[in-house]
């Protein structure tokens, strides 16, 4: 087999095999084919596209190319929760307790963030002593007593993909549907899931602004779930706002807290719920959505969420003082308050401008190498849709250094738009897809 003729297959706009599938990701990821012949497919795959067929075998091939979790020796359906990444989505740290509290166990590997979406174990990693580096050993028994445990995902998993996204990203094929399914999807395979709910992010604060586009990408995992035997369900939902108030590590750290405490944001709240609902659907926990509904919410009002997370923080040495006192969280030395400078209704608060207005401040990495700061972040006062008053704080800073206060200080004035038009918001969750059908 020669990869050049694999290029002009797909430049012709005709279907690869599977073994020919294999054959690139195997001879890319051991170094035998060369960056500028794998650059020239990710080329003719952006302009061809791939059939569904072809999407499902090159997600098998990546997931292939490394190890798989073997979560066998834990009992019980393995429901694995993925998000494209939002601004103030700490979805994850509701979720993970919260179903775990339900009956359904809960093994999560979970990504660090990169630009202005944090990630999992960076906000997990604010709380004092929470440790991410569990080996697997340690992981799987802890699911096994606990209900739950969340760790830092390793590259061993798929490694294919992450030497592919590297190439993607200086070649300006990132964008296509079938390579960003498939990425996603090999690494959620790999972490030995039976069952994936994905929360796909649409809206200016997410990498999939267009909601059509984010149908598509919807429909594209739940298709390679279902030829790869994992009952996959998707829900797209809105990022065009942040998600609750907080957006920085530690201070989303706290607002996840609150909402196990059954205060949370209405958003976040609603969200968790519905996501939660179908994590207890595919484990076979409930019948149904509603009955899923009803059973987290009860969870959330009786504490049982709250008890579950301070097991899993006591289990990865975490302080668990920080239930009760939020003081044990990281904080910034300054508080700054952003005041409105006109009375009316919040037409939007553009998430991409929260979510720089954080980055600059230091709660994200620009690069993989940046440290970033727990402390610091910014907190909302009002959300898209409310009255506010000449001269309200629309949202407060936490600030440790001054130099990029300025310009994040800019990012939030130009993040608000308020005037005199009642508005509401866009809903927070356009479409349930499962099965290749929308609902
Ligand atoms: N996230 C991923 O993991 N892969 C992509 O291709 C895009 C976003």
């Amino acid at each position: 087999m020669r990869m050049y003729d694999l290029i002009l297959k797909k430049r012709n706009r005709l279907e690869l095999t599977a073994e020919e599938i294999n054959f690139f990701i195997k001879g890319y990821t051991n170094g035998e084919i060369p960056d500028y012949q794998a650059s020239a497919l990710l080329m003719a795959v952006y302009f061809c596209g791939l059939s569904a067929r072809e999407t499902a075998d090159l997600t098998e091939a990546m997931v292939d190319s490394g190890e798989r979790a073997d979560l066998s020796a834990i009992p019980g359906i393995k429901v694995d929760k993925h998000s494209t990444g939002g601004v103030g989505d700490k979805t994850t740290l509701v979720l993970v307790p919260l179903v775990a509290a339900a009956g359904v166990p809960v093994a999560k590997m979970s990504g660090r963030g990169l630009g202005h979406t944090g990630g999992t174990v960076d906000k997990l990693e604010s709380i004092p002593g929470f440790r991410t580096d569990l080996d697997k050993t340690a992981f799987i028994e802890q699911v096994r007593q606990v209900g739950a445990a969340v760790v830092a995902q390793t590259g061993h998993l798929a490694p294919a993909d992450k030497k592919l996204y590297a190439l993607r990203d200086v070649t300006a094929t990132v964008d296509s549907i079938p390579l960003i399914a498939s990425s996603i999807m090999s690494k959620k395979i790999a972490c030995g899931a039976d069952a994936i709910v994905l929360d796909v992010k649409t809206g200016g604060g997410a990498f999939m602004r267009d909601p059509d586009q984010a149908f598509a990408l919807a429909e594209a995992m739940v298709e390679i779930g279902r030829r790869a035997d994992r009952r996959t369900v998707a829900l797209v939902t809105d990022m065009n706002q942040p998600l609750g108030y907080a957006v920085g590590n530690a201070l989303e750290v706290a607002e996840a807290i609150d909402t196990l405490r059954g205060r949370g944001p209405a958003d976040l709240v609603e969200l968790c719920l519905a996501l939660g609902s179908q994590v207890l659907l595919l484990a076979g926990v409930v019948q149904g959505v509603a009955e899923g509904r009803e059973k987290l919410a009860g969870l959330l009002q009786e504490g049982a969420a709250l008890d579950m997370f301070e097991k899993i923080i006591v289990a990865q040495g975490g302080e668990q003082r920080v239930l009760y006192d939020s003081s044990v969280l990281p904080a910034a030395a300054c508080r700054e308050e952003i005041i409105s400078s006109a009375g009316g209704y919040v037409q939007a608060i553009r998430a991409e401008k929260i979510g720089q207005a954080a980055m600059l401040l230091g709660a994200g990495r620009e690069t993989k190498e940046s440290l970033i700061d727990p402390a610091v972040g910014v907190v909302l006062r009002k959300k898209a849709g409310e009255r506010v008053e000449r001269g309200e704080v629309l949202a407060v800073l936490h600030v440790n250094g001054r130099e990029r206060l300025p310009a994040a200080r800019e990012s939030i004035f130009s993040a608000f738009t308020v005037n005199d038009e009642p508005f509401s918001p866009a809903p927070l969750i356009y479409s349930v897809v499962s099965r290749q059908k929308r609902a």
